[in-house]
């Protein structure tokens, strides 16, 4: 079994389509990203590398440390491959542990049953080298494992995160349709906007999107907003050294720029409400300006900057005829009130986006849970684009 500070591969997952958002991130934190899957990245580093990426990655989901990679033809070998590795050097006889699962293996139709036989080696393990066992269950709060099971190959990794990285807690109030915080962030990320001019969000809803914005202009790590993580319900677990990371993290947190403003919008005032008090949990409230008004009322600073938009989409809310006229009218917001911007508009319903009127310099595919979007870029030139004046609009 591999021991947690011993330096080797570190498995970062992501939602679908957030993989290059994701590889730039790794980039910057100084980690050489290497594809594994297409929602799934392999870094090199210790638990200690785990820990910071939990705490500094905005659009990643999971950060996994592969523990224990043994043969298993069938269930049984499974059960006595696993129950021959040391599981008390990693886990508390009077803790807790769930399984989590990826098995693609013929004859294993119910990925439980899997779970169950890794269950049930780790506790008769646990019994024999400690005379007890943690009790386990479907909680995801406390150490995670996760079985990988595929091609008569079974690797066990260890879910440094626990619950999903995209819970990041400040979320207690949403409105119909939230956008998942890992999603807003790259989202955001997607765009070139790094806080130096405004970002605008009309139709915020709960606020993710305005709030990842001021989480990203202010340089907060968004695991600062965390307490628990699953690296912290395993032996070993590190204190000292998690409190020297969230420090350095803390450090370089600063002030919004002089040129940002960050405004969000809803014509709801509950939304209002709830982006509001999610905003004062991640700790952003006072960088962002909330207004309730209609979509095209909102204020827009001068630009240069970013307007991003998560309409309403027909498939959970609202009924797609009725939307086409908000969508046409997003359009003209986005033509006549957000000139010199660079507009962005998230929405999983391609026909309603048509509507919109503007040509798409770029789409990127993200998904929204399972649900398949697109996030659209639009250039918001003045009047027609004289490509030889020289300016460029972007923030
Ligand atoms: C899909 S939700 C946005 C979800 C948001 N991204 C989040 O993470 O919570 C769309 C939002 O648009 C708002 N909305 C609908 N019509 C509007 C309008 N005409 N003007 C402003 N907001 C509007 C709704 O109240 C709703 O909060």
């Amino acid at each position: 079994m591999r021991h947690l500070l011993d330096n080797g591969d570190l498995i970062v997952t992501c939602g679908r389509g957030a993989a290059d958002v994701c590889a730039a991130e790794l980039k910057e934190l100084g980690f050489a990203p290497r594809a594994v899957e297409d929602t799934a990245w392999s870094v090199r580093g210790t638990i200690l590398d785990a820990m910071r990426l939990n705490l500094h990655l905005r659009t990643a989901q999971r950060v996994l440390l592969p523990m224990v990679s043994v043969p298993a033809r069938t269930p049984d070998e499974l059960h006595r491959s696993l129950v021959a590795e040391p599981w008390e050097h990693v886990l508390f006889p009077d803790g807790y542990f769930s399984i989590t699962t990826g098995v693609d293996m013929p004859g294993i139709r119910d990925p439980r049953f899997a779970a169950l036989k890794v269950k049930d080696a780790i506790a008769d393990r646990m019994v024999r080298a400690c005379g007890r066992r943690p009790d386990s269950g479907g909680e995801r709060d406390r150490a995670v494992l996760h079985l990988h099971w595929h091609d008569s190959r079974a690797t066990v990794l260890l879910d440094t995160s626990g619950e999903p990285l995209s819970r990041r807690g400040y979320r207690l109030q949403s409105g119909p349709a939230p956008m998942q915080e890992a999603l807003a962030a790259a989202c955001v990320l997607a765009t070139p906007w790094r806080g130096e001019s405004a970002f605008v969000n009309p139709m915020c809803g709960s606020g993710t999107l305005a709030i990842e914005a001021a989480l990203v202009a202010t340089n907060r790590a968004p695991g600062l907003l965390r307490t628990n993580f699953g690296f912290m319900h395993v032996k070993g677990r590190h204190e000292q050294e998690w409190k020297r990371i969230r420090r350095e993290a803390e450090k370089i947190a600063r002030p919004l720029a002089a040129g940002c403003r960050i405004v969000a919008t809803d014509i709801n005032p509950r939304a209002i409400d709830a982006a509001r008090a999610n905003a004062e949990r991640a700790g952003v409230a006072e960088s962002i300006a909330f207004d309730v008004c209609d979509f095209a009322a909102t204020r827009v600073p001068p630009p240069p900057g970013v307007v991003m938009l998560n309409p309403e989409y027909g498939e959970r809310l609202g009924d797609a005829s009725k939307l086409e006229s908000e969508y046409r009218r997003i359009g003209d917001f986005l033509k006549q009130k957000c000139v010199g911007y660079m507009g962005y508009v998230f929405t999983a319903n391609l026909p309603l986006a048509k509507r919109i009127g503007l040509h798409s310099k770029r789409r990127m595919i993200l998904y929204n849970a399972n649900l398949e979007g697109r996030l659209l870029e639009f250039e918001l030139y003045s009047g027609t684009r004289n490509p030889g004046d020289g300016k460029d609009p972007r923030p």
